[in-house]
This record gives C-alpha cells, sequence and structure tokens, in this order.
C-alpha cells in the first residue's frame, strides 16, 4: 500500500529549496528526513516543481547510496568509511557488524530492526572507527562493543551466539 504523503509539508519543502541553485539535493536530503526515505510519491511534485523529469529524479535518488526509495529499518546504523576510519580497521569492524545484524550495508535486515549504511566521515577521525546509531556518535568502535550497542539500544533483550 502506498504510503500517505503530507503534502503541506512536502510544499513546505519545495518552497524552501526549490529556488536555490542545485535545490534538488537539499530537497532529497529534507523529504528522506521526514519520511526516513524518499517515498515514490513525492517524486512527481519535486520533478515539476524544478522542471526536471521524473527520470533525473529518479537518478540522482539512486545515485546516491545515502538516499533510499522504501523505509528503513527501526534504527539506522552509519558506519564510517573514510580514509581515517579505514586505516583504524572500519573493514572489519563492518564484517562483524554485517553478521551481527543480519544484513549487508545498504540493507535492512530481517526483522527490520536494523538499517545498515555507509558513510563517508562523521567528522572525528581521530577517534575511529566511529559509527553512528541514530543520532548518537560512537567512537573507537571495536566488535564487542558494537554488540553491546545493539544489544542496549536496537534489540533489547536479544543474545547472540
Ligand atoms: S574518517 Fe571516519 S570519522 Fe572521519
Amino acid at each position: 500500500m502506498d504510503q500517505i504523503i503530507d503534502l503541506t509539508r512536502l510544499d513546505e519543502i519545495l518552497a524552501e529549496h526549490a529556488s536555490t541553485p542545485g535545490g534538488l539535493l537539499p530537497i532529497l536530503h529534507a523529504v528522506q528526513k521526514t519520511w526516513g526515505h524518499v517515498p515514490p510519491a513525492t517524486v512527481p511534485a519535486i520533478a515539476a516543481r524544478l522542471n526536471l523529469s521524473r527520470a533525473e529524479v529518479h537518478g540522482v535518488i539512486t545515485y546516491y547510496h545515502h538516499f533510499r526509495d522504501k523505509p528503513g529499518g527501526k534504527t539506522l546504523i552509519q558506519m564510517c568509511r573514510a580514509e581515517a576510519c579505514q586505516a583504524r580497521g572500519c573493514d572489519a569492524l563492518i564484517a562483524h557488524a554485517t553478521k551481527t545484524v543480519g544484513c549487508s550495508l545498504h540493507e535492512t535486515n530481517g526483522d527490520g530492526s536494523v538499517t545498515l549504511e555507509p558513510v563517508y566521515c562523521l567528522g572525528h577521525c581521530a577517534t575511529g572507527p566511529n559509527i553512528q546509531v541514530g543520532e548518537k556518535l560512537y567512537g573507537r568502535m571495536t566488535p564487542s562493543r558494537f554488540d553491546e550497542i545493539v544489544m542496549q539500544s536496537v534489540r533489547p533483550g536479544l543474545e547472540f551466539a
């Protein structure tokens, strides 16, 4: 079933950014912040307001991994893959994290509790590897701390083997 879109909110977003050069990206960010993804039903209005084709808007949504056209999991976990965190072992951490939560990067796990996304710098490079769970940033992440955080804040009561 299609999601019901608050057209008043969509109009506010379009009014705020449509006349800005390069306004498509801020619009998509605001839409995703509002609905947790970019609902396909918003694309025709965005395209019309910016004098773009629907295909052009869709192309930008699919080009940037940050944007999702489907709802994500209950909790978004962002894992930094930029240079400083790479040097501090983020790839091994990510490999561990995908096993813990049960999905790969850019995916949502089977019970819908977690979406795992890569990010390219969270702005705290000295404390890597860094992750962000919802709005909260965690530095010096290790596999065991990752599991603790997931157990405590994402899936309370769940125990890992
Ligand atoms: S490189 Fe990971 S926070 Fe900057």
